[in-house]
């Protein structure tokens, strides 16, 4: 097992433990909880159809020179540009990184949360359909009770808290036990469970009488509501794509860092990337025909998935047993999130400040701890945070791309990707080109539209 910085290193066992902790950081609440509703504000297909461009032109490049950076380092985003850029002020990229994931951590591990307190419920509301009358309620009737549930839980003050605590403390059980026999093992069974369930789920939406109107919504590209913020829009898309890649902030150079030397660099990104943009797209398939059959507004925010779907459940038949095996899955979902962003922390601080593993992932749940609590109480601190991967994710990603592109050398990008000459690698020139010119342009470009866009809105005075 890994022991701070000494000692062999831990890393992934095989090929399938490499996918699917990848995998199961890439999926999570990003996919099935904001993707659905960044998409639902900003205008359905055409929103869809530019995150996916983001995906593939900029998403993998980056994916691959975290790989990259980690896996020729073996070591956290900070010590690893210290180690392949020594006397540089690059290791400060890798700083940022561990800020932004210990932002992005707080709050996620907060939404988390929600996923048990509804596995919960739904035991209680399974257990006694009379006392609740799910039986007498029309669909509308059903969207309201869902809706006061949402309102009164996230309101409080207690609940979140301690559904935040509970889920900090599964995800430090999961990361005191190793890469191996933590990450690996839980990802390896957590994840095959979960995309069952939620195909399972897309065949009832999908034959929603009225859902025909959710799919249009999700893959026609309707540019109207681009047009309004087009550059807000962009960057909102971006930041998603970042988001839910986990990249742009080191956590995949720290898992790129465990990655073992034979395995095809290249081929593990795309499958990555496949595998998120398709669990995204089903959590769409999933969510849109229910909204559009039982009248939702598509537009309404961070809450939908949690007011739509129970919905949903409640005319399958089985009913809610199906909401509480799905919050019990989209929990599992967040778990294998949560495990790759305390990792980050814990690789930091235990090779970085010569800590013991344990002593370090109890130290960053304490740190995070606070922050989250913080964001349980307050509604601005949470959405404030919700927001910073549109910003912070971009910039972490255009420097790691630079890097790559211009300040590391083109025979060790090139070793690398090609494990020391096992793969051919016809394909390095193109990825440089990408990493040199295409992905860093791009980024760039974007990120300043966007900025100067959502300060406009801001501060309309400066327009
Ligand atoms: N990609 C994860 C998701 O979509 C979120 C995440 C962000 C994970 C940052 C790790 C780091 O849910």
């Amino acid at each position: 097992m890994l022991q701070g910085g000494n000692g062999e290193r831990d890393s992934f066992s095989n090929k399938f433990g490499v996918l699917a902790a990848l995998a199961g950081s890439a999926i999570g609440l990003g996919n099935i909880w904001r993707f659905p509703y960044v998409v639902g504000q900003n205008g359905g297909g055409a929103f869809l159809l530019i995150y996916v461009i983001f995906v593939a032109a900029i998403g993998i490049p980056v994916m691959m020179s975290e790989f990259v950076i980690g896996r020729s380092a073996q070591l956290n985003p900070v010590g690893a540009f210290k180690k392949i850029a020594p006397g540089t002020k690059w290791h400060l990229v890798g700083m940022l990184g561990v800020v932004s994931v210990f932002i992005i951590f707080a709050f996620y591990t907060v939404v988390a949360g929600w996923t048990l307190e509804y596995v919960v419920q739904s035991i209680r509301w399974i257990l006694n359909p009379e006392k609740f009358g799910f039986a007498s309620m029309d669909n509308a009737a059903l969207t309201q009770f869902f809706s006061n549930h949402y309102e009164s839980f996230t309101s409080g003050l207690w609940r979140p808290i301690i559904w935040f605590v509970v889920m900090m403390l599964l995800t430090g059980y999961i990361v005191i036990s190793g890469v191996k026999n933590g990450i690996e093992k839980f990802s390896k069974i957590l994840m095959p469970v979960f995309l069952v369930l939620l195909l399972i789920l897309v065949l009832r939406s999908v034959t929603l009488e009225g859902g025909r109107q959710g799919l249009v919504f999700l893959f026609k590209p309707d540019f109207t509501h681009f047009k309004e913020a087009p550059f807000r829009i962009i960057l909102e898309a971006l930041g998603q794509a970042f988001f839910s890649l986990s990249i742009g902030m080191g956590t995949l150079i720290t898992y790129g860092s465990y990655i073992r030397k034979k395995e095809n660099l290249a081929g593990t990104a795309i499958s990555v990337v496949v595998a998120d943009t398709s669990v995204a797209i089903i959590a769409g398939l999933a969510i849109f025909p229910a909204v559009f059959a039982f009248g939702i507004d598509p537009g309404e925010g961070p809450e939908l998935v949690y007011k739509t779907l129970p919905v949903i459940f409640q005319n399958m038949p089985g009913g809610l047993i199906w909401a509480f095996m799905f919050f019990l899955l989209l929990c599992f979902a967040a778990i294998t999130s949560t495990i790759s962003m305390l990792e980050v922390i814990v690789a930091y601080f235990s090779e970085q400040l010569n800590m013991s593993r344990k002593k370090a992932t109890i130290l960053s749940m304490i740190s995070v701890g606070f922050l989250g609590i913080l964001c349980t109480a307050s509604s601005d601190v949470f959405g404030f945070f919700n927001a910073s991967p549109d910003l912070m994710l971009p910039l972490g990603g255009f420097f790691i791309v630079v890097f790559i592109g211009w300040f590391f050398a083109r025979d060790k990008s090139k070793k690398e990707l090609s494990s020391e000459g096992s793969y051919k690698i016809r394909y390095h020139s193109l990825f440089m080109f990408l990493v040199k010119f295409v992905a860093p342009l791009a980024i760039a470009f974007l990120f300043a539209l966007g900025v100067y866009s959502k300060v406009i809105t801001l501060f309309p005075g400066l327009g």
